[in-house]
């Protein structure tokens, strides 16, 4: 089949070999931006239509690039081979080109350059949803909010309201203004986008996090749980908010149901190997487990899967929750393998392998330490990175634990200064967490604060009754 350009309702152009290709690419990107299921077979339906649209090639890479693990990784290296052979041979677009030259990039590791190539695209393309979305994970996987708040800025004006993406838009728009601590305004546009669109369940998700960082956990109980029908429609990461949930029951004390929704929600897919999956079990079964509960045997299942990737250099912030359960669960060999790896990674070039030199090694080492009850050294490794730590990616809400396990192998460590002043000053942001109001009262008792600490458990059960 010969080669054309085409067009798409969205005034891009494609390489295909049919006009249709160019609007099952449009297609592709609105799945893609809904996190909706059938995403994968639209891409597998279009690469068998149209085996040589490159844009296909590219999405293909790109969505190896996105499961975040080293198989996928070099899956995604072989596609970006090929379709470097395929422009070479065929006369495609710019867009086209600065596409596969971003995927290339990726693949190197370079993710400034890759994600400068997509604002790049956008300057010229700003209704390119595919780059807007692709730059808005390597923001969010940079922890910058800012970043990602802009991305979205510099293009919102120039798109339709009526364009059927447009939530999609206000709802990535809302996260960055989240991330970047303009909670109201993330809540003004999340809110906007959800009504347009119940079933985008990361405009949802936005306004999950601006209703964790301003401590609405009985508000955000009701706003994951109303809309539960429509967001759980989307692939897995649906199991991302069921681990929302779990954070605002956390502070409610209410264990039995956090561990009812593990089990039937966050670790019911954990076999297919998916990380954000690992991420939210890893997070929530240590969060436990500083609260106080017994987990059981479940960090077991984590850890088998966590041993598929002892080698992988992608994201640092994935590999520190792999790490989590290998260590959690006395895997000593493989933990240690994992942590040889990360040492390898940090001497390598590449965005990531330089955050986990400079950020990931250190809390490696404390997340080690502190299973090891070497509290001490747990808080000398990991509080010089705790003001660097956005620098692994995910979300603030998401790197908290990191904090809390700080502060947890703080207290433990009987250094009673140290952890008084690290839990007051978390509770300059969480000023109705009950546990760090607890943990707080404690402290001040070891230090004959009685007082102030009986004033400290009166603020952590209040906290409890909110
Ligand atoms: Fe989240």
């Amino acid at each position: 089949m010969g080669l054309s350009s085409y067009k798409d309702a969205n005034d891009l152009s494609y390489t295909s070999s049919s006009p249709d290709s160019a609007q099952a690419f449009c297609e592709l990107t609105t799945a893609y931006m809904g996190f909706r299921r059938e995403t994968g077979a639209i891409l597998k339906g279009l690469l068998e239509s149209d085996p040589d649209m490159p844009m296909a090639l590219c999405a293909k890479g790109y969505f190896a690039k996105l499961m975040g693990s080293s198989n996928h990784s070099a899956r995604a290296a072989r596609t970006s081979e090929d379709l470097n052979g395929h422009l070479a041979r065929i006369d495609a677009n710019e867009r086209e080109k600065q596409h596969a030259a971003a995927l290339s990039s990726w693949c190197d590791g370079d993710l400034e350059k890759t994600t400068r190539i997509w604002e790049d695209i956008l300057l010229q393309h700003p209704t390119d949803g595919l780059a807007l979305r692709l730059a808005h994970f390597t923001h969010f996987y940079s922890g910058n909010g800012r970043q990602m708040r802009d991305s979205l800025a510099r293009v919102l004006p120039l798109w339709s309201e009526d364009h059927p993406d447009y939530g999609f838009l206000l709802g990535m728009y809302a996260f960055g203004l989240e991330e970047s601590g303009e909670y109201a305004k993330a809540e003004e546009y999340g809110r906007a986008a959800v009504a347009r669109n119940p079933q985008d369940a990361w405009s949802v998700h936005s306004i999950a996090h601006v209703l964790e960082m301003t401590e609405r956990h009985e508000e955000g109980i009701a706003w994951v749980a109303g809309l539960e029908k429509d967001w759980s429609t989307v692939n897995n990461f649906r199991f991302h908010l069921y681990w929302h949930k779990c954070l605002y029951h956390l502070e409610r004390g209410e264990f039995d149901l956090v561990l009812k929704i593990y089990d039937e929600q966050v670790a019911s897919d954990i076999a297919s190997d998916f990380y954000l999956d690992i991420c939210n079990c890893s997070s929530l079964l240590w969060r436990l487990e500083m609260f106080g509960i017994d987990v059981g045997d479940r960090w077991s299942d984590l850890s088998s899967v966590a041993q598929k990737h002892l080698g992988d250099k992608d994201l640092i912030f994935v590999s520190l929750h792999y790490l989590m359960a290998l260590v959690a669960n006395g895997d000593r060999a493989a933990a240690q393998q994992l942590q040889d790896g990360l040492r390898d990674w940090s001497g390598l070039d590449g965005t990531q392998a330089r955050i986990c030199a400079d950020v990931g090694l250190a809390i490696a080492d404390g997340l080690q330490s502190a299973c090891d009850g070497d509290f001490a050294t747990a808080v000398a490794r990991m509080e010089p990175v705790r003001y660097s730590l956005n620098r692994i990616g995910g979300s603030a809400a998401q790197r908290d634990v990191f904090m809390m396990i700080m502060l947890d192998a703080a207290k433990a460590s009987h250094d009673a200064l140290k952890a008084r002043a690290l839990f007051a000053d978390r509770l300059g942001d969480k000023v109705h967490s009950s546990w760090t109001w607890k943990n707080y009262s404690s402290i001040l008792e070891t230090m004959g604060r009685t007082d102030e600490a009986a004033r400290a458990l009166e603020k952590s059960r209040k906290a409890l009754a909110r």
